[in-house]
């Protein structure tokens, strides 16, 4: 099985994203060598480079190249250049129209501190030291896409903007099961976490994770309010393994959780459908403010492309190989300038990936 040949379609997109995916490409490049699989790259034009060529931020020959490959390689697009654009032409559309068009329900965001770099957080070191949560983010239904939504006009001429957020039963069934074998790989506790108290959309939710849990006996299901939710994040996240939510808190509480470890170069997402191809991308945006400058942390690239392996190609060695060679050189003390602290090599983002090569 390990010598196939994985189709990948890269899409390097705006701002850092060109820098940081070819650190990125070339990594897993060495790691399939390596390991004796192929890969074979097909490149795709997104977000505001491909509005400037071709008068659309996800032309349909990127979406055909997406479909028909088996994991999507994604940096990040954007720059507020495009700002004043039409929302159908801005680049971040390109990301909805990825998401929909790969039917892709499940955002996996893990939040690892690595012992490195456990001063780069604003919190106190032990409710920090030893953090590995694994937030799961309903991502094509709720509140975003529910239905009636708009601004409307009444009779009287006055305006109400209205959304609605709707999750059918299927909808939560799949997205819990997603969750489930997540923690029965993991720490084998799962918090799901919706607003039972008041909305009629969450006690369906909680009935539905409930019931998918008698699927799941050797995981500790508990439910919590996501006002809660947002306080035990930086009170105590320790105490977390996997959390499940629908799309709106998980909006908000994966930002929360990402920023737990103070370092947003750092972390990776993975966005999956029931089949087909995942999207694996940085969490962070495109980063007009360094791009060009090799200043880039490319860390969070490098490890989306593990999770790729790990999801989409089942290549868990490959992918734990490159994990290990990104905390064998922090441990060495290279940093690039987002996660740098006193005593530390700083170094540019080729460099980085040089050095993450090296150790492979
Ligand atoms: P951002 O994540 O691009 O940048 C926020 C700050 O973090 C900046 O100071 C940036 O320099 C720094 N930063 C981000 N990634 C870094 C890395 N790998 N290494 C070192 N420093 C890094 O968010 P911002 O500034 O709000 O948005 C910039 C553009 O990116 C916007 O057009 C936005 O819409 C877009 N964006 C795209 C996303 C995506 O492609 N998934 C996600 C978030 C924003
Ligand atoms: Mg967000």
């Amino acid at each position: 099985a390990s010598a196939r040949t994985y189709r990948i379609t890269a899409l390097a997109g705006d701002g850092i994203g060109p820098e940081i995916l070819q650190v990125g490409r070339a990594i897993l490049d060495a790691v399939a060598k390596r390991m004796g699989f192929g890969i074979q790259w097909q490149e795709g034009l997104i977000g505001g480079i491909a509005y400037e060529q071709t008068g659309d931020p996800l032309p349909p020959e990127t979406l055909k190249m997406a479909q028909d490959s088996d994991a999507v390689y994604l940096a990040a697009v954007g720059d507020f250049k495009y700002d004043t654009l039409p929302r159908e032409k801005r680049p971040e559309r390109a990301l909805l129209g990825l998401r929909a068009g790969l039917s892709l329900f499940a955002n996996l965001r893990p939040v690892k501190i690595l012992p490195q770099l456990v001063d780069a957080s604003s919190l106190k070191r032990e409710v920090i030291e030893g953090i590995d949560l694994m937030v799961v983010r309903e991502l094509t239904g709720g509140i975003y896409f529910g239905q009636p939504k708009g601004i409307f006009t009444d009779a009287q001429g006055s305006r109400r903007g209205v959304n609605t957020m709707v999750y059918s039963e299927a909808e939560v069934d799949r997205i819990a099961r997603v969750a489930f074998d997540l923690a029965q790989k993991r720490g084998h506790k799962l918090c799901s976490v919706d607003k039972a108290n008041v909305l009629e959309v969450s006690q369906l939710w909680r009935e539905r994770v409930t019931a998918v849990a008698a699927e799941y006996p050797d995981v500790e299901l508990s439910h919590m309010y996501v006002d809660n939710a947002a306080m035990q994040l930086v009170r105590w996240p320790k105490q977390f393994d996997v959390i499940l939510t629908g799309n709106l808190f998980g909006d908000i509480l994966s930002d929360e959780a990402a920023m737990l470890t103070g370092s947003i170069g750092m972390l990776p997402s993975a966005s999956l459908g029931a089949s087909g191809p995942g999207v694996y991308e940085p969490v962070h945006g495109s980063a007009p403010d360094i791009a060009g400058q090799d200043k880039a942390n490319p860390i969070a690239q490098v490890l989306s492309g593990a999770m790729m392996l790990r999801y989409s190609l089942d290549q868990p060695e490959a992918a734990a190989q490159i994990e290990q060679a990104v905390e064998a050189v922090l441990a060495q003390g290279y940093r690039t300038g987002d996660i740098y602290s006193e005593g530390m090599t700083l170094i540019g983002c080729q460099e980085m990936g040089e050095k993450i090569l090296a150790m492979l």
